[in-house]
């Protein structure tokens, strides 16, 4: 399978990267479109990984200092699981980070994704917060000085 991961560039791209975000992330959960983005996304670093022209991935890097950083809202497409994508934009999203000078990684898995993580060189830390009164998150920790 031909996947091309890159930033989204173009207002189509950025308008899949939301859609996608918000489609598994939110939606499931009876949240209204907007409900997927945040107040720093000016100051993130935005991945898609796209399949016939289609945004099937998404993911995205943000800075919580000069050397941690942190990922979150990553998201694939239903029919597109567990073939390889989840973990390219990841490794594509530590590439940023480690040429950005940061040296650790955090997150805040939900529950189901924790073995995602693990799979990827992720440290389980602890219990974190639980969204939406349902969705209990752990925070994970990476070391990329490895
Ligand atoms: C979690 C998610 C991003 C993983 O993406 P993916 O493309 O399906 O994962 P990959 O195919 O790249 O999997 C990489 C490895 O992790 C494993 N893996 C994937 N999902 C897993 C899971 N839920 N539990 C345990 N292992 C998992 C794969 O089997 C693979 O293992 P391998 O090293 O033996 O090959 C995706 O399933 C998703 O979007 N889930 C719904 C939204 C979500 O929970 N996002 C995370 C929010 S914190």
């Amino acid at each position: 399978m031909n996947i091309i991961v890159k930033q989204p560039e173009s207002p189509e791209e950025l308008r899949q990267y939301f859609d996608l975000r918000w489609r598994i992330l939110r939606a499931p959960w009876g949240q209204p479109q907007g409900s997927e983005k945040d107040d720093i996304e000016d100051h993130c670093f935005h991945l898609i990984a796209k399949h016939n022209n289609q945004t099937v991935g998404v993911g995205r890097l943000s800075y919580n200092s000069a050397t941690e950083a942190q990922i979150r809202y990553m998201a694939v497409a239903e029919d597109y699981e567990r073939k390889g994508i989840g973990r390219m934009v990841v490794r594509y999203l530590e590439q940023q980070a480690i040429n950005s000078g940061i040296s650790t990684i955090v997150l805040h898995a939900r529950e189901p994704a924790v073995g995602f993580y693990q799979r990827l060189g992720y440290h389980l830390e602890e219990k974190s917060y639980v969204l939406f009164d349902e969705i209990q998150h752990y925070r994970m920790t990476k070391s990329l000085m490895a």
